[in-house]
């Protein structure tokens, strides 16, 4: 009977059931989802274990529950994601934050000291979470965030006022520099580096659910890095740096692109893995 669906039992029932789904963190996911239906942070789930669900929660927990066992991913059930210290809205018209992307914001705030008011942009913003982490973080950066797709725009500009950040971030609908005349400091990007016949070996956490533009970058992933980097090369001041997320082991590839474009890389920076993840280059 939902009257007697404690908040323990939905969170025990949960777990099992995501277990069965086979997912990764099956506890964990059923905390958050819980949690999210009768607005409670995880941490206090325990200290409410007794308490009984509303018929309301129970049928929010179902919903959550149904969803999430055909692999949709917790953020995208509950409309956010943590990165980066911050909480970002997302939508289906946004790709899911990545931890492995915080790697791009570590590598320019170590870059800090070189730069005092930094104009920045960032190609390929989707929620907004490189630009607005980086504006967070450093008081005297603004920057414009680019995307092709309207709705990840518009969710980007939401994250922007939501942080108290907009008055630092612009957004806009663009295809990479198409259009831009300004020139910027220091440019940001994680374009979308997963090769076409690849979709098939993704999660379908990922491929079910990520925008496929967020995702593939033509037959050998490289398409965007080509498409994009030439854009770059008019629009970064002489003293600028530019950052680019790749996938694993594209930093060859990515590497001779720049050349090609007359960008020298300046390091390589690796994400908690120890992947290479992040190239920065300069304008030979
Ligand atoms: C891998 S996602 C990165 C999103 C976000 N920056 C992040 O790190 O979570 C790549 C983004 O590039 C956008 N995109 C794809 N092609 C584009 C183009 N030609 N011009 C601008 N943005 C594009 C996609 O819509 C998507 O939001």
């Amino acid at each position: 009977m939902a009257q007697d669906w404690t908040i323990g039992r939905a969170i025990t029932e949960l777990t099992a059931a995501f277990g069965a789904a086979g997912l990764d963190t099956p506890r964990l996911d059923a905390r958050i989802l819980v949690g999210h239906a009768v607005k409670l942070e995880p941490s206090l789930l325990f200290a409410r274990a007794e308490r009984v669900l509303t018929d309301e929660e129970s049928v929010l927990v179902r919903g959550f529950a149904a969803r999430r066992a055909r692999h949709e991913p917790v953020a995208r059930i509950t409309g956010h994601r943590g990165f980066w210290s911050l909480e970002f809205l997302v939508s289906p018209e946004t790709l899911d934050p990545r931890a492995d992307t915080e790697t791009v914001v570590d590598a320019v705030m170590k870059c800090r000291a070189q730069y005092t008011s930094p104009r920045i942009l960032d190609l390929g913003t989707g929620s907004g979470c490189i630009l607005l982490a980086i504006l967070n973080d450093w008081r005297e950066a603004s920057g414009i965030g680019v995307d092709l797709n309207p709705g990840a725009v518009a969710v980007a500009a939401e994250n922007a006022e939501r942080l108290g950040l907009a008055a630092r971030a612009a957004f806009r609908v663009g295809d990479w520099c198409e259009g831009l005349t300004e020139m910027f400091d220091l440019i940001v990007s994680n374009p979308p580096y997963v090769a076409a016949h690849e979709g098939d070996q993704l999660a379908p956490d990922v491929r079910d659910f990520d925008p496929p533009l967020a995702l593939f970058g033509g037959d050998d992933g490289l398409a965007a890095y080509a498409s994009l980097i030439p854009g770059t090369r008019g629009r970064i001041a002489p003293n600028g740096r530019l950052f680019l997320e790749i996938g694993a082991g594209q930093g060859p590839d990515v590497t001779s692109l720049l050349a090609k474009n007359r960008f020298g890389l300046v390091a390589e920076h690796r994400d908690l893995a120890g992947v290479v993840r992040c190239l920065e280059a300069r304008p030979g």
